[in-house]
């Protein structure tokens, strides 16, 4: 059956998990306010369960009206996939502007089909930069944010960055959408999940650790001891396995044991759950050293840099430079004094402000 679309209608482009926790609050100001008609795409990147259908579900974000299906490749093979269909999508469709939002590859293949295309392209959580161009997300932040349109930043460090590479112009801080999702998403998971008594695991006495950047997890030597970090902490380390390490691990023949369990990613709310009650957060994910720093659970990164300066200058998050077991166990030992009071996220209304801006542009 044809999907019907409103000439006015916004077209989200999303693809991955972060995508869709990121996606939520916006639809929920959308419908709430039912003026801008809007459609979503799901670009396949991301397909399992446990990384797609699980958040559509929990945080009641509209079925996405079109499927790419385009699955797993090589950055290249995914991304030119992806907007080889996405360019058919939006010539056969009258969509006013293309909201992408993140940097993962489906970001950026929805802002060079709108840019190539002249359909405004939006981008939230737009001015973020590791200033790593060896990470393939730093390249799609910067890529995606100037061919964009309209940059809603998070941060006002986003803010400079954006105004250092003379974008300031189409820039608009809106504060963080994740805070927007955590304040409703742990008022849901109180209600909802009973993760901690289903895993047998007490307030505060175990680790929540998951990662899956190619930087950690691609190199055998280096993941191995990542996990026998891990495994030697004195506590339970429960690792939600994103499927690249899961992959990893047996394609490389690491076993995870000592206090490690190894476990399916989460869906959100027995994850966040999870956060908010572990002693401290292991991780290399974006989105989690922030939701660990709004659930005041202090962080340890395992990178060498991040674009979440804030929660570092907070004294809440601290870099794992090197990727030893050594510096492992040492850094889930450091005495961290934590200002989780600090608000450099936005006051939990950036779905508003962003809803707000995207209605008196397009609606005029
Ligand atoms: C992607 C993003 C990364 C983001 C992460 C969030 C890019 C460049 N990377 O990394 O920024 O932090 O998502 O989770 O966009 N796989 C499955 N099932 C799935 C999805 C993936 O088994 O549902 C496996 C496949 O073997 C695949 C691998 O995971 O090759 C990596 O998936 P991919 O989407 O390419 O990158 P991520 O590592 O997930
Ligand atoms: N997340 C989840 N289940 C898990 C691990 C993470 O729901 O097992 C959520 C987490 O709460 C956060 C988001 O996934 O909202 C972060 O996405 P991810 O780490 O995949 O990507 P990144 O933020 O690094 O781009």
């Amino acid at each position: 059956m044809q999907t019907e679309v409103h000439k006015n209608s916004l077209l989200f482009v999303v693809g991955a998990r972060p995508n869709f926790i990121k996606i939520a609050p916006l639809c929920r100001e959308l419908r709430k306010r039912g003026g801008i008609p809007f459609r979503i795409v799901h670009t396949g990147q991301h397909y399992d369960k446990l990384m797609s259908d699980v958040f559509f579900e929990e945080l009641h974000i509209p079925r996405p009206d079109f499927h790419l299906n385009v699955g797993s490749g090589g950055h290249g093979h995914q991304t030119g996939a992806m907007m080889m269909k996405l360019e058919g999508l939006c010539l056969a469709h009258p969509f006013s502007a293309i909201v992408v939002i993140g940097d993962v590859n489906s970001t950026l293949a929805g802002a060079l089909v709108g840019a190539k295309l002249h359909i405004p392209v939006a981008h939230v959580e737009a001015g973020l930069r590791s200033f790593n161009r060896t990470m393939p997300e730093e390249v799609n932040r910067v890529v995606t944010d100037h061919v964009s349109d309209l940059l809603f930043a998070p941060t006002r460090t986003a803010m400079r960055n954006l105004g250092n590479e003379g974008l300031a112009d189409r820039a608009c801080y809106s504060g963080d959408v994740m805070f927007d999702m955590i304040l409703r998403g742990l008022e849901l998971a109180r209600e909802k999940s009973d993760i901690l008594s289903r895993l047998e695991l007490e307030r505060k006495g175990y680790y929540l650790a998951t990662f899956h950047r190619p930087y950690n997890v691609d190199d055998p030597a280096c993941l191995k001891n990542i996990i026998d970090g891990l495994a030697g902490l004195e506590k339970p380390v429960v690792l939600a396995a994103h499927p690249r390490l899961q992959k990893n691990l047996s394609q490389f023949g690491i076993e995870a044991n000592g206090n490690i369990r190894l476990t399916e990613p989460f869906g959100y709310l027995d994850f966040i759950m999870l956060e908010k009650e572990a002693i401290r957060v292991l991780t290399d994910s974006g989105g989690v050293q922030k939701e660990a720093f709004f659930l005041q659970t202090p962080c340890l990164t395992l990178r060498p840099e991040t674009e979440w300066v804030e929660t570092v200058e907070a004294g809440a998050n601290v870099l794992v430079k090197e990727r030893t077991v050594q510096a492992i166990l040492d850094a889930a030992k450091l005495e961290l004094s934590p200002r989780f009071g600090e608000q450099p996220y936005g006051g939990g209304n950036a779905s508003q402000i962003i809803v707000d801006k995207l209605e008196s542009v397009l609606l005029q």
